[in-house]
């Protein structure tokens, strides 16, 4: 099947997804750093220092892969649940804490951010990395992260983005096809593998798309910073409700 019809429709995408991500998993923090040139980690302590966490905080950072965002919520005094649904993701995560790379205070579990474990209202802060282009129904998840935030809660999203200019936009997909497949190529034997991000950002509506979206399903002040020229976004939103102080000290989103 061709990666095209894997993700054409909501099923066949997240079992193309499931797949991917376990074949990747053990090779995904050295891909990402070379894949950014580097520059992935700071995208992420971006989003943690915009989560305003105050101490004891109760966060959950969904699509967590091997837990990078996850551990920098706990080291910002955040209570943080790290969630994926593939579970060689999560055992790396564990691995961190266990070799004592990461805090120990992580939780992790295996689950899909499509039907999330929690009842209303959990969550102060929900956090996503690269998640929400991988999921096959954007509104549910959308909807999922609503529910489980609690009112004044804040949901921040970082992922690519395709930028609007057109001539840029092209060049943009056409580099991440030819780069994505050859690096699929030499360390997986198939370019379908970070081909994938190319493919899945053409289906994604956009950082835009997806700010208007948060704000139909009730979120306020949804709102798109643009990272690196805007090939790539943060999106931040709020539900609406009483907002936490933050803490004493902290500066507001970038
Ligand atoms: C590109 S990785 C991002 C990992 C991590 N957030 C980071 O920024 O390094 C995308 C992750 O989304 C996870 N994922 C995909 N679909 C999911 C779903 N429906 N529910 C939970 N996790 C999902 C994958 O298993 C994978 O670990």
């Amino acid at each position: 099947m061709s990666l095209r019809e894997s993700l054409s429709t909501p099923d066949a995408k997240a079992r193309y997804v499931r797949r991917l991500f376990g074949t990747i998993a053990g090779r995904y923090d050295l891909i990402t750093v070379l894949l950014s040139y580097g520059r992935d980690r700071a995208w992420k302590r971006r989003l943690a220092g915009m989560a305003e966490v105050r101490p004891g905080a109760q966060a959950l950072d969904l699509a967590c892969g091997t837990g990078d965002i996850t551990f920098d919520l706990v080291r910002r005094g955040a209570r943080a649940i790290g969630l994926d649904i593939t579970s060689r993701m999560i055992d790396l995560a564990r691995a961190k804490v266990t070799a004592g790379r990461a805090p120990a205070a992580a939780g992790f579990l295996v689950g899909d951010m499509m039907a999330l474990p929690f009842g209303d209202g959990s969550f102060d802060l929900v956090t996503a990395g690269y998640g929400l282009r991988n999921v096959p129904d954007l509104d549910g998840a959308l909807d999922e992260i609503r529910r489980v935030l609690t009112p004044g809660g804040l949901f921040l999203s970082l992922d690519f983005d395709r930028p609007p200019g057109r001539l840029l936009r092209v060049t943009y997909l056409a580099y991440l096809t030819i780069v994505g497949s050859l690096v699929g190529l030499v360390l997986h034997g198939d370019p379908d593998t970070y081909r994938y991000i190319a493919e899945s950002l053409r289906r994604y509506p956009g950082a835009e798309a997806v700010a208007g979206k948060l704000r139909d399903r009730g979120f306020t002040n949804a709102r798109v910073v643009p990272v690196l020229g805007g090939l790539m976004a943060i999106h931040v939103a709020r539900v609406g409700g009483p907002v936490p102080a933050p803490p004493a000290g902290a500066a507001g989103p970038a």
